[in-house]
């Protein structure tokens, strides 16, 4: 298999993770700049933005997650949620993602033609950085997985982060060590999924 291929293997939803993380912060952060640098977007417009939280910054981000979605579910909910976001918390940061809609407006403003296009454009390359992200991660044996709890969670952490009024929270990747590695996700047969011409 081709070098690549066996690098997107590596990557999966994982959730079971853990404080011990086998690379140093700056090394974390230094790799999700990379993919800063190196993906692609619509017009080349760069419009994605991220908050980076570890430690005491990245539980903080949990307990107000927990907060939210207990004040949305009913009561015998509550423990199941306090769980499944406890297993988030486990972790030694996350990414949030965001849009910066004023990137997007002003490309509105200045290719009317394409206006309805832009904020499609906008989270779908946000998707490839956060796949980009998500696999460069992988191989260095740390496990992350994709979260949305915007936009409930989106004002207290605007609040809570200072997050800058024009950035629209996308998506969530908690990450840390890896407990333990799960099993490939199953795949659906490839039979009438694609089409190829002129082999
Ligand atoms: C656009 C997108 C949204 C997703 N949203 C969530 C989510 O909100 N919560 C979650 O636990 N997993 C989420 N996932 C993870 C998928 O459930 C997971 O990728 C899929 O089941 C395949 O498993 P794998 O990631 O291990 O290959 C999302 C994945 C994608 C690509």
């Amino acid at each position: 298999m081709k070098k690549i291929l066996n690098l997107f293997a590596l990557r999966h939803s994982f959730y079971n993770i853990n404080k011990n993380c086998p690379i140093e912060p700056s090394e974390i952060t230094d790799i999700i700049a990379k993919c800063m640098e190196l993906y692609p977007s619509a017009f080349n417009s760069q419009s994605a933005r991220l908050l980076i939280l570890f430690g005491a910054e990245h539980s903080h981000l949990w307990n107000l997650v927990k907060d939210a979605v207990i004040s949305v579910s009913p009561p015998e909910k509550h423990s199941g949620v306090a769980d499944k976001i406890a297993g988030f918390a486990n972790g030694c940061g996350t990414i949030l993602f965001f849009t910066d809609t004023s990137v997007t407006d002003k490309l509105k403003a200045q290719f009317p033609l394409y206006a309805d296009n832009f904020d499609n454009w906008a989270y779908q390359g946000n998707a490839i950085l956060q796949f980009m992200i998500w696999s460069a991660l992988a191989e260095q044996s740390i496990g992350a997985n994709l979260q949305h709890y915007n936009p409930l969670i989106d004002e207290p952490v605007t609040k809570a982060f200072n997050i800058p009024s024009t950035w629209k929270l996308v998506a969530q990747m908690p990450f840390g060590g890896i407990g333990f590695v799960p099993q490939p996700h199953q795949v659906e047969k490839l039979t009438d999924k694609f089409i190829v011409y002129g082999l």
